[in-house]
């Protein structure tokens, strides 16, 4: 016991150094509410060796008394005592407690960090639709462009021609070699309402000729083999009512089919921005795409 004492002061002097080398400057200042914390600290300091010093004294000197169960786990017995009803008490309390608190407290009607994340979302939100509600097309292609450099040009390349491997040259509606890919395997998941796009039975000649039809931005006089696209992409390409995609130009409707749903092909994957832009900023890609498309 004596022994323990003299290591509890031993650690008590210890404690009280380290507080004066990380705070001692307070001590020392006229401020007397300083003076005052460092005097609880250090009555903090003693009563927590000593009380921690009773406890180990108690632990390693006292002697259990009470009956012994008849059960024993590999030697080591338990002895009969009630359950203490200060324990009980607080058993029965915290289940009460959980009960309330699932459905009363926190969860449901109080101040919850995400509740108030989305509430300023939505203020937010409402904010930018009311300051940009009828955008000029500047605006929208300014718009576009900030957008594009942040979210698409790590794929895209800054001035939107692809980088080589990655992602597709935006600066056209599509290559030949695209088109000619369209049409010999087909094209799908985009979700227009006409749904996927079966590979087509257009080959050699034909094929090329529709391709470097649609490639060319369907200029000029059509081959006749695109009649066999017409039905669906319309007589000008243009996409009938947005049942399937216009080849000649980036409307809204592709561009939000395109960042709802990805697109994935042999060029490569492009990932889903759903929830991620909204639609002023999808309408500002539109608009800018098609500006470097009409400068080129
Ligand atoms: C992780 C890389 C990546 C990012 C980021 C990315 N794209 Fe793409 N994007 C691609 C790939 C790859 C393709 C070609 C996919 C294909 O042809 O199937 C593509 C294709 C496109 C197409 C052509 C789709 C079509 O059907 O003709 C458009 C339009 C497009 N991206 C717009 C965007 C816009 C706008 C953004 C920014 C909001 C963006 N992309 C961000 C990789 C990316
Ligand atoms: C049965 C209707 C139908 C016919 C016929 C059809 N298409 Fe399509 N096409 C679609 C639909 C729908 C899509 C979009 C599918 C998807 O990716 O979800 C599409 C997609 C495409 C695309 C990809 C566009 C993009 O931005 O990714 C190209 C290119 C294309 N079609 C070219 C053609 C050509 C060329 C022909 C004629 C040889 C043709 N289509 C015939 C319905 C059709």
């Amino acid at each position: 016991m004596k022994s323990m004492v003299i290591g509890g002061i031993i650690l008590i002097v210890a404690l009280m150094a380290g507080t004066y080398f990380v705070a001692g400057d307070a001590f020392q200042s006229d401020d007397y509410i300083n003076s005052l914390t460092m005097l609880g600290a250090l009555a903090i300091i003693v009563i927590t060796v000593f009380t921690v010093l009773k406890y180990v004294n108690q632990i390693k000197n006292d002697t259990a008394s009470g009956e012994l169960a008849d059960e024993n786990w590999d030697g080591i017995g338990e002895y009969t005592n009630p359950i203490p009803s200060g324990w009980g008490l607080i058993f029965i309390g915290s289940i009460i407690w959980m009960l309330w608190y699932f459905f009363v407290g926190y969860p449901t009607n109080q101040f919850s960090q995400i509740g108030q994340y989305n509430e300023e979302v939505l203020e937010n939100n409402a904010k930018f639709k009311a300051a940009w509600e009828n955008p000029t097309d500047e605006t929208l292609v300014a718009m576009g462009e900030s957008v594009f450099l942040v979210q698409c040009a790590p794929c895209h390349g800054v001035d939107a021609e692809g980088i080589a491997g990655k992602a597709q040259d935006l600066t056209h509606r599509m290559s030949k070699e695209q088109v000619l890919d369209v049409i010999k395997n087909g094209s799908q998941g985009l979700g227009y309402p006409m749904g996927a796009m079966p590979p087509m039975m257009a080959q050699g000649a034909d094929a090329e000729a529709i391709a470097t039809y649609v490639a060319g931005g369907l200029k000029g006089e059509a081959p006749a083999s695109f009649a066999a696209c017409s039905s669906c992409h319309g007589a000008d390409g243009k996409g009938m009512n947005g049942m399937a995609p216009n080849l000649v130009d980036y409307d809204n409707t592709l561009m939000s089919k395109v960042l709802e749903n990805g697109k994935k092909s042999s060029i490569g994957e492009m990932p889903s921005f759903k929830g991620r832009l909204n639609e002023t900023q999808e309408k500002a890609l539109t608009s800018f795409l098609n500006s470097i498309k009409a400068g080129e």
